[in-house]
């Protein structure tokens, strides 16, 4: 089903006195926690507001890497708060709920990057940040949507790559540098619902309309969108365009940000049910909770860290 109807965000501007004394309450406990809140682009609109940051899991990474606040408060799916974890583990990290996964970082095992080295030896393994710990462990080098052609970009064109997990972002990846990738069959399954119909009836409806689109997205869906980028590019994009009617093809969390941010345009979703209920999960309430209890906390094994840290590490010194 394509989006020809505007948007309404989940939630309009001003809560009700019970969501407002629940962000007062989080606003006192961090303070005594000495707490950072982070937030992904696609929370919906109370998390993104009681955020310190917004981001995309690049600029989530960043700001993780370089805080000195004594507890991260994640807000976005399990990778994401693992990779904060890693990159900075003296920092106790909690997540409002443990159940935020991401059904396409499930989709590799350390053991799947075992047999595709042995079957491409010599290969360099580039790892989109949305896999386990235990995979980032296993890379070379990790990357983001944000950074992935340049992150392909640095490794010398003599050497193979293995890409994982996400195929359509591997695809993208091989048509921006031209270079030919080993792939593995992973993608996101919220993405893969925009279809390159989709996209088709959304310009004929919106003639005049900026498509964006998320490399996640099947290589039709991308190949037709006018702007293929990570969240936090595409709001750049959107800022930086004088066009007045977008479609977003991308989650649907995606346009609570971007109508904040351009109350005069109009957001069509290329798809209404591209919603990511993992990201979905995380609420007001559990947030406070975390921050009473510091729980639950991520929590992962010395020797898993050190080594993923690497390919992140190499990630940040890169892109
Ligand atoms: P970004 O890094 O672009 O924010 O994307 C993360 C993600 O999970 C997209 O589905
Ligand atoms: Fe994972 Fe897709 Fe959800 Fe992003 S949108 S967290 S890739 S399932």
């Amino acid at each position: 089903m394509n989006g020809s109807t505007p948007f309404v965000p989940l939630k309009k501007a001003g809560l009700d006195p019970q969501a407002e004394s629940l962000v007062r309450k989080i606003k006192a406990f961090k303070e005594e926690r000495r707490a950072l809140i982070l937030a992904h682009n696609y929370q919906i609109g109370e998390v993104q507001d009681v955020a310190d940051y917004v981001g995309d899991s690049l600029e989530l990474s960043r700001y993780a890497a370089t805080t000195d606040a004594e507890t991260i408060v994640f807000c976005g799916v399990h990778f994401m708060a693992e990779t904060a974890k890693i990159l900075n583990p003296s920092r106790r990290v909690i997540v409002p709920d443990l159940k935020a996964g991401c059904p396409m970082s499930d989709m590799i095992t350390p053991e799947e990057v075992d047999r595709l080295r042995s079957l491409h030896p010599g290969a360099v393994v580039v790892t989109y940040v949305n896999s386990p710990a235990a995979v980032k462990a296993k890379s070379d080098i990790c990357c983001t949507s944000a950074n992935a052609v340049k992150i392909v970009r640095s490794i010398p064109p003599d050497r193979p790559v293995i890409f994982i997990p996400d195929q359509f972002l591997g695809d993208y990846v091989q048509r921006a540098t031209g270079r030919n990738l080993i792939l593995f069959e992973g993608f996101c399954p919220t993405h893969m619902r925009i279809m390159a119909s989709d996209i088709e009836t959304a310009r004929k409806e919106h003639p005049k309309a900026l498509v964006i689109a998320h490399p996640e997205c099947q290589p039709e869906v991308a190949m037709k969108s006018d702007v293929v980028a990570s969240t936090s590019r595409m709001a750049r994009a959107v800022q930086e365009s004088a066009v007045q009617t977008v479609v977003v093809g991308t989650e649907l969390g995606m346009i609570y940000r971007l109508q904040k941010e351009n109350p005069e345009k109009e957001f069509i979703p290329a798809c209404s049910t591209c919603d990511c209920a993992n990201m979905k999960v995380n609420s007001l309430e559990k947030i406070l909770w975390s921050l009473e209890d510091l729980s639950p906390e991520i929590l992962l094994p010395g020797e898993i860290v050190e080594k993923a840290r690497k390919a992140l590490d190499r990630m940040l010194e890169v892109g």
